[in-house]
């Protein structure tokens, strides 16, 4: 990650213990390292909870302690009196806990209203739907047709909000990038939006956040934050039509996609592939990961998925694909010409 180790604002002491509890979800997937402003107010908020939560755990093992030693010390310490007991119970079990969650509820939901502003009308505007178990990604114009379709990597303009429309042909999931944004869940028959807005230059992974059958675990995938005009060409790059095969190896990898089972799924734009039961493909050499976030987008586990994508994510929906060892390199040289 370019810039894991830039953001820490704060100072590191108070960030100790709750790393130490959640190391688990922190690293590259952490709602504690915010990359954008909307990710900032759930941090704080994060934060106000974790220390007023703390305190009241002390205050808590504090009067324990108090009341523990007080029946040592004494055997016969009078118990309260009936006054003393009331207003107890009305300060302790009344008016504490107003006090504290009445704020929280306050800020939660005006933080919630916050993170979620009207949009500029000519917002960049994506439509992510929701697959067993990857992401379609498409990029749409004013009038709402799609102009790009592509699949579990999103690429978004720094310092820009963008408008990310959520849909699911299936079960439900739920779209999560800590780093950037709240999650919300993808339901089908229904289009819920969210914003995703960085404010610098990263990648960001996301996380299918809604048990939604055998590989939820592997649903990932990955936002790329990159300043608006690297953007703009990362964009005009994926509207072009796949390049002609350009080497015998490549041109003979084509023939044996189109051959092959492949085409029954996936679309390769330029080509006679256009299946959409699949990811698109029309650009898989440009992606960082392959099967949604699963492993690096590298020749050997490009060869591995290929042959057997069981043995990568047992249960994805992609069949083995058994050609000989010539066809399999002719295919991965022409699908690592997909730039
Ligand atoms: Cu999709 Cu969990």
């Amino acid at each position: 990650m370019p810039d894991e180790h830039r953001s820490g604002r704060r100072s590191a002491a108070p960030a100790l213990v709750p790393a130490v509890l959640l190391s688990g979800c922190s690293g590259i997937q952490s709602t504690l390292e915010p990359a954008g402003p909307h990710a900032e107010l759930i941090a704080t908020l994060w934060w106000v909870m974790f220390v007023v939560g703390a305190l009241i755990f002390a205050l808590v093992m504090v009067l324990l302690l108090a009341a523990s030693l007080r029946s040592l010390r004494s055997a016969r310490a009078r118990p309260l009196s009936a006054r003393h007991s009331r207003r107890l119970v009305i300060a302790g079990g009344i008016v504490l806990p107003l006090v504290v969650v009445v704020p929280f509820a306050v800020s939660s939901f005006s933080i919630s209203r916050a993170v979620t502003p009207a949009l500029p009308d000519d917002a960049l505007t994506i439509e992510v739907v929701g697959r067993l178990w990857w992401w379609e990604v498409h990029y749409l114009d004013a009038e709402g047709e799609r102009t790009l379709t592509t699949a579990n990597e999103i690429h978004i303009p720094v310092g820009q909000p963008v408008r990310v429309l959520l849909k699911s042909d299936n079960v439900i999931h739920s779209f999560w990038v800590p780093r950037l944004q709240g999650k919300v869940d993808m339901i089908p028959g229904e289009v819920n939006t969210l914003q995703l807005h960085a404010d610098r230059p990263g990648v960001y992974r996301g996380q299918c956040a809604e048990y939604c059958g055998t590989q939820h675990a592997l649903m990932a995938f990955e936002v790329v934050a990159e300043p608006p005009q690297q953007f703009r060409a990362w964009f005009a790059r994926q509207r072009m039509p796949a390049a002609a095969p350009a080497t015998t190896d490549a041109r003979r990898g084509l023939e044996v996609f189109l051959n092959a089972s492949c085409v029954d799924c996936h679309a390769i734009r330029g080509t006679e592939a256009e299946a959409t039961k699949g990811p698109d493909l029309t650009h898989l050499a440009s992606r960082l990961t392959l099967a949604a976030g699963t492993v690096p987008n590298r020749r050997g586990h490009l060869a591995g998925w290929i042959a057997d994508p069981q043995r990568i994510k047992p249960g994805a929906l992609m069949p083995p694909t058994e050609l000989p060892a010539a066809d399999l390199r002719a295919l991965l040289a022409y699908l690592e010409s997909l730039k």
